[in-house]
């Protein structure tokens, strides 16, 4: 890919809520939601919203790129979570970063899961084609907002959280990316926003979220797959020449069953989602961060990141760190 990484970070909320704690709130246990998807915790906000979260993990990823924030050129914020439908949250962070002063471009993107690959793909093309030299790339969500606390086969998979990059141009690599999209309503999803018009009333019932969970675990394997091959054969590279693949972290059956159909060794593809759960568009950000902390990633490594998600979507894209 064009583009190099040159910082990240990451914010989640306060709370973190077991699987243990959550058997006091829905009809679980610890012993199902761990054998079915490795998760044991996720964490939740009481008091945060989107744009914290998100502000949050920027602040961090450009403390680590030890630059100025009036660098940054570009602000995508990839989420289907905000905290509000306008403005958009990377508006907000522009404005608690204090670049209100300068010309920004600020945008969030919805890919929902895919997200923050939709968002990195875009800001690559931004750097490629203007004069913006730095852009911060972030994906954030409050899930837990959309959940349907009733429904124990989706509440106990997700969790609320953010992850930032700040990314420049790189010469060196050539663009390397692919994405793809499926649309269909059906397999995973949220409930319509209501129409209350004096013509016409759909209700007022809260947003909630829906996934026929097989059929997105057959689809996840496929798209992964589909994904990386795709990747590597385009740039001619092989598994062993990538130094970490950082998928979206939804489950790690998922995850298990793509390292045994590639023939795979499972230290290739990294995984955090047993602290995390499913954190949509924040999950590869997260887990990006948190490989580089515990030095998974090095300087000079190429890492392959992997999104799957409602769109349907899917896709990823080779980096250097
Ligand atoms: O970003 C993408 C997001 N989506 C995903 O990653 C989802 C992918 N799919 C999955 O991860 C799995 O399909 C699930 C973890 C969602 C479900 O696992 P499963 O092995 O496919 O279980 P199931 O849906 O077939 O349910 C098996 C049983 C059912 O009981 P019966 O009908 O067999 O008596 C469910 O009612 O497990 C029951 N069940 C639960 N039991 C305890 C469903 N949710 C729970 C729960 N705790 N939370």
């Amino acid at each position: 890919m064009g583009i190099k990484i040159i910082g990240s970070g990451h914010c989640v909320p306060a709370t973190k809520l077991s699987n243990r704690h959550l058997e006091s709130i829905v009809d679980t246990t610890d012993e199902w939601i761990f054998t079915r998807t490795g998760i044991s915790s996720r964490y939740l906000v009481t008091t945060e919203d989107t744009n914290d979260l998100a502000y949050g993990a920027a602040r961090c990823a450009i403390e680590s790129a030890a630059i100025d924030p009036t660098e940054i050129g570009l602000i995508i914020v990839a989420t289907f979570t905000p905290e509000q439908l306008t403005p958009s949250t990377a508006c907000l962070v522009q404005a608690r970063l204090g670049l209100n002063q300068q010309p920004v471009i600020a945008f969030d993107m919805n890919a929902a899961c895919t997200g923050f690959v939709y968002a990195l793909v875009t800001a690559e093309q931004f750097l490629k084609s203007s004069k913006i030299k730095k852009a911060l790339v972030i994906g954030a969500e409050v899930l837990s907002k959309i959940m349907d606390w009733n429904d124990r086969s989706t509440c106990v998979l997700f969790g609320d959280g953010a992850g930032a990059v700040v990314i420049e141009w790189d010469e060196v690599d050539s663009p390397s990316f692919y994405l793809n999209c499926e649309g269909d309503g059906d397999v995973l999803g949220t409930s319509k926003l209501p129409v209350n018009n004096p013509l016409h009333q759909t209700g007022t019932s809260p947003i909630s979220f829906h996934m026929n969970g097989a059929s997105v675990f057959k689809f996840a394997v496929t798209a992964i797959k589909e994904t990386v091959t795709t990747l590597l054969m385009e740039n001619n590279l092989t598994l062993e020449e990538i130094d970490l693949i950082i998928p979206h972290q939804a489950n790690k059956r998922i995850i298990d069953k793509v390292v045994k159909d590639l023939n795979a060794s499972p230290e290739q593809f990294f995984l955090n989602v047993s602290e995390y759960g499913n954190t949509s568009a924040a999950s590869i950000p997260i887990a990006l961060n948190e490989a580089i902390k515990k030095q998974r990633i090095k300087a000079g490594n190429r890492v392959m990141l992997v999104g799957f998600g409602g769109g349907l979507t899917w896709g990823g894209c080779i980096v250097s760190i």
